[in-house]
């Protein structure tokens, strides 16, 4: 797998997240995510293994990804000048174009590939509503990214208390649905979504290579098996996860 050498272009700290840029010339499709670690590998090994970060965003020349410190990987790119980068790997959101009004979900640091999911859809002329369910305030301000968003904490310290699904009245009435999140959002919004939804969910699964070649990444299938959420996914159908 090739990394590219970037510079962090600008840093910004977004309550408990951080936004990191770097330029970027190449076609970023919403949903896909690269595998990044700080420059100096092989000489550090530290991280030894590359991490996995959806595509926030890419105005054509810069590509952004929001991320939350959570351990030694995250740490290191939060301070870090030069990283490395992939290019887009996976299978993102397929954007259905004629369904009428869609709605984006997200949860937690699954807020991350909907800013660019609806950069796309607004250049496709299709209309979304945004619900966003964090945990407590300081997650909930990279909530301003997303204007017109209604806005859960499980606290309730920011919008009302509750998960993601509590801002919504009913996903029946959307033509599409996209949402992104740790595994039980995810189950909760295709149970909430009815069977016959066009709903397509983005699966966070740790990774070790990114490339299909370990199978760290497995998700249950119907039917019986696993697959990698690497290269199959991390976007699938939400009736073709067995959950
Ligand atoms: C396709 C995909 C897209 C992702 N997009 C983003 C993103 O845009 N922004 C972002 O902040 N994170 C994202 N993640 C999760 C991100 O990869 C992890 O947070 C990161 O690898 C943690 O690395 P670390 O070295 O800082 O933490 P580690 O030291 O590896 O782990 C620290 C703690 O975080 C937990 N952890 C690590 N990875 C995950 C995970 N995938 N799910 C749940 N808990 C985990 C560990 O169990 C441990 O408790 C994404 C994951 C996938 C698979
Ligand atoms: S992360 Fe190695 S197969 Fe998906």
């Amino acid at each position: 797998m090739k990394f590219y050498n970037v510079d962090v272009e600008e840093r910004e700290v977004l309550g408990s997240y951080t936004l990191l840029h770097y330029r970027w010339q190449g076609s970023v499709e919403p949903g896909r995510f690269v595998m990044a670690r700080t420059a100096g590998y092989p000489t550090t090994l530290d991280p030894f293994l590359a991490r996995p970060f959806s595509l926030y965003d890419h105005d054509g020349e810069m590509a952004s990804l929001l991320f939350e410190v959570r351990g030694r990987g995250t740490a290191l790119l939060d301070l870090a000048p030069t990283i490395e980068v992939t290019a887009p790997l996976g299978k993102g959101f397929r954007i259905e174009p004629a369904l009428g009004r869609a709605a984006l979900l997200g949860g937690g640091i699954g807020v991350a590939p909907l800013k660019i999911l609806g950069r796309h859809l607004d250049a496709r002329g299709v209309p979304y509503d945004v619900f966003l369910g964090f945990a407590n305030a300081g997650s909930a301000v990279v909530a301003r990214e997303f204007p017109g968003a209604r806005v859960a904490t499980m606290d309730g310290s920011a919008g009302i208390r509750g998960t993601v699904l509590d801002t919504v009245d009913t996903l029946r009435d959307y033509g599409a649905l996209y949402a992104c999140g740790p595994n039980p959002m995810l189950a909760a919004v295709k149970l909430a979504a009815g069977e016959d939804a066009l709903c397509q969910l983005s699966v966070e699964e740790r990774m070790g290579c990114g490339n299909g070649s370990c199978n760290g990444c497995v998700v249950p299938v119907h039917g019986g098996g696993y697959i990698r959420s690497c290269v199959e996914g991390p976007v699938f159908p939400a009736e073709v996860l067995a959950w």
